[in-house]
C-alpha cells in the first residue's frame, strides 16, 4: 500500500499512541501461563503482540476483547505454568522477534514438542542468541542453518543456569528468565549494559520468586505466577515519532498523553533534551510496577550530536527517526556502536540510508552506525518502507518537512506497532 504524505507547519493537540510493545507481548505471554483470569487494559493494536495472542491462543489459552467504561479490555484466561497443550499447527510469530525469541523460553519447557515460524523478515533474524542459552539450561531446539526460524522445539526438563548476556538485548533476557520459571533451582541473568526490565517488573507483580538488582536478576524457579489487572502504558517508541515531529516542525505545541516511562526506555527523551529539544514531563504516574506519564513538545532548535556505547543500545528502536531529526538538526547527528540494527526487521543501517539518500539527504554508513550532517532539507520523493514498521514511520515523519507531498511505498507496514499511525497523523498535522 502507498501513502501519500503532505507537508505540514506542526503538529498539535493532544495525541495517544497504542499501548507498549514490549509490555503488551510480556503481559500476554505471563497472563497465559499464570493462574486464574488477568484482565489487560490498553494492550497494543500492534500486528505483532496480536501475534503473540494467537500463538497463545493456539497453545490452549482462551482470550476476549470486550469494552469496559469505555475501554478496550483484554481478558485471558490463564492455565498455570503446566496447562499449555500441544498446538496442532506451527506457531506462527508473523513479524515479531519478540514473540519467536521470548516465547521459545517457554515452549523449551513444555512435555510436548512446537514448531515456531514466522514470516520472510523474521525467518533471516537471528536466533542462535536464544538457542545457546536455552541448551545450557538442557533445551532441545534445532534451527534452519543451525541459527534460523522455524525453531523446532522438543521440550525437556530445564535447569537453571547462571548467565551472562553477551549481547544487550531483553528479548534473549527475557526469553532465559521465562525458561527459568519452569527451571530447577536458580536462574541468574547478568547484563554489562542494562536493558529494558518490563519482564522482570511484571514478574515481580505475578507473584514470581525474583530479586531484582542492578544488571543482575535472580528467579527460582517452580513457583506459580497469579493473574492480576494490568494496564499497559502508552508505547514511548511509538510516540517517538510524534516527539520528533514536533520538534523538527516549525509550529508545534502536542501532548502525548498517557506515556511509559520507564527509565530504561527514556534515554531516548534525555537525549533529546541534552540537545536542546523542549520536552516537559506532566502528571507522572505509576500502574504495576511501571512509571506514566503526559509529555508536552514543542518545536525546538535541536543541536545533534553523538550517540554511542550504552546510549546506543538504549534508543535502538529509535534510531530510525533520530535520523531522520540528525538531518534536520543543527550539527547532524552520528550514531556508533549500532550493529544490532542490521539484524532488526530489515538491515535499518542500509534502508535508513537508502531513504535518506532518495529525499536527497547527506548520509553515509560505517559497519556499525551511520553520520548524518545537520541542517539538511527533504527532498520530497518516493520512500521505501521495505516492509518495516519503523522506518515506514520514520519517512512519513520526514515527508511532512519537505516542501510537496512524498509516497510512502509499504507504509501498511506500521501497522506491525501502530495501525492507527496515518490516521493519527492527519488529525495532528496542519
Ligand atoms: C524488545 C527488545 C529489543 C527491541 C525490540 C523489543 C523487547 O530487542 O529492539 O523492539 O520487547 O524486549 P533486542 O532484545 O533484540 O535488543
Amino acid at each position: 500500500m502507498n501513502e501519500t504524505v503532505s507537508p505540514a507547519r506542526g503538529i498539535h493537540g493532544v495525541i495517544s499512541v497504542p499501548g507498549d510493545k514490549s509490555i503488551s507481548h510480556r503481559y500476554a505471554m505471563l497472563g497465559s501461563i499464570a493462574e486464574g483470569t488477568s484482565n489487560v487494559f490498553n494492550f497494543s493494536s500492534g500486528a505483532d503482540c496480536h501475534s503473540t495472542l494467537a500463538c497463545m491462543k493456539a497453545l490452549g489459552v482462551s482470550h476476549t476483547f470486550t469494552k469496559k467504561e469505555g475501554h478496550d479490555v483484554l481478558t485471558i484466561e490463564g492455565v498455570g505454568l503446566h496447562g499449555l497443550h500441544r498446538p496442532a499447527a506451527v506457531l506462527d510469530a508473523g513479524n515479531s522477534g519478540s514473540t519467536i525469541r521470548m516465547l521459545s523460553g517457554i515452549l523449551a519447557a513444555q512435555s510436548f514438542e512446537t514448531t515456531i515460524a514466522g514470516d520472510e523478515s523474521l525467518a533471516r533474524r537471528p536466533m542462535r542468541r536464544i538457542m545457546q542459552p536455552l541448551t545450557e539450561m538442557g533445551a532441545r531446539i534445532t534451527a534452519k542453518d543451525g541459527q534460523f526460524p522455524p525453531l523446532e522445539i522438543c521440550g525437556s526438563p530445564l535447569r537453571g543456569i547462571d548467565y551472562q548476556l553477551p549481547v544487550p538485548s531483553a528479548q534473549v533476557k527475557s526469553c532465559v528468565l521465562l525458561a527459568g520459571l519452569y527451571a530447577d533451582g536458580e536462574t541468574v541473568v547478568r547484563e554489562n549494559i542494562s536493558t529494558r526490565d518490563h519482564t522482570e517488573i511484571a514478574l515481580r507483580e505475578l507473584g514470581a520468586d525474583i530479586q531484582l538488582e542492578p544488571r543482575l536478576t535472580r528467579l527460582r524457579g517452580g513457583k506459580q505466577l497469579s493473574a492480576k489487572t494490568l494496564i499497559v502504558p502508552g508505547d514511548l517508541s511509538s510516540a517517538a515519532f510524534f516527539i520528533i515531529a514536533a520538534l523538527i516542525l516549525p509550529e508545534s505545541d502536542v501532548i502525548l498523553s498517557n506515556v511509559g516511562l520507564n527509565p530504561t526506555r527514556t534515554a531516548l527523551l534525555d537525549i533529546l533534551r541534552s540537545m536542546g529539544a523542549n520536552i516537559k514531563l506532566l502528571h507522572v504516574e505509576e500502574a504495576n510496577g511501571e512509571l506514566t506519564g503526559n509529555l508536552q513538545v514543542q518545536t525546538s532548535r535541536v543541536r545533534g550530536g553523538t550517540i554511542d556505547g550504552a546510549l546506543t543500545a538504549a534508543v535502538i528502536d529509535e534510531i530510525p527517526i533520530l535520523a531522520v531529526l540528525g538531518a534536520a538538526s543543527q550539527d547532524g547527528l552520528i550514531i556508533r556502536n549500532a550493529s544490532e540494527l542490521r539484524i532488526k526487521e530489515t538491515d535499518r543501517i542500509e534502508t535508513i540510508a537508502e531513504n535518506l539518500r532518495r529525499m536527497n539527504v547527506r548520509v553515509s554508513t560505517t559497519e556499525d552506525g551511520l553520520e548524518i550532517p545537520g541542517n539538511q532539507r527533504f527532498h520530497a520523493t518516493e520512500v521505501d518502507s521495505h516492509g518495516d514498521h519503523r522506518i515506514a514511520m520514520a519517512f512519513a515523519i520526514a515527508a511532512l518537512a519537505a516542501e510537496h507531498a512524498s509516497v510512502i511505498q509499504g507504509a501498511e507496514a506500521a501497522s506491525v506497532s501502530f495501525p492507527e499511525f496515518y490516521e493519527t497523523l492527519r488529525h495532528a498535522t496542519r
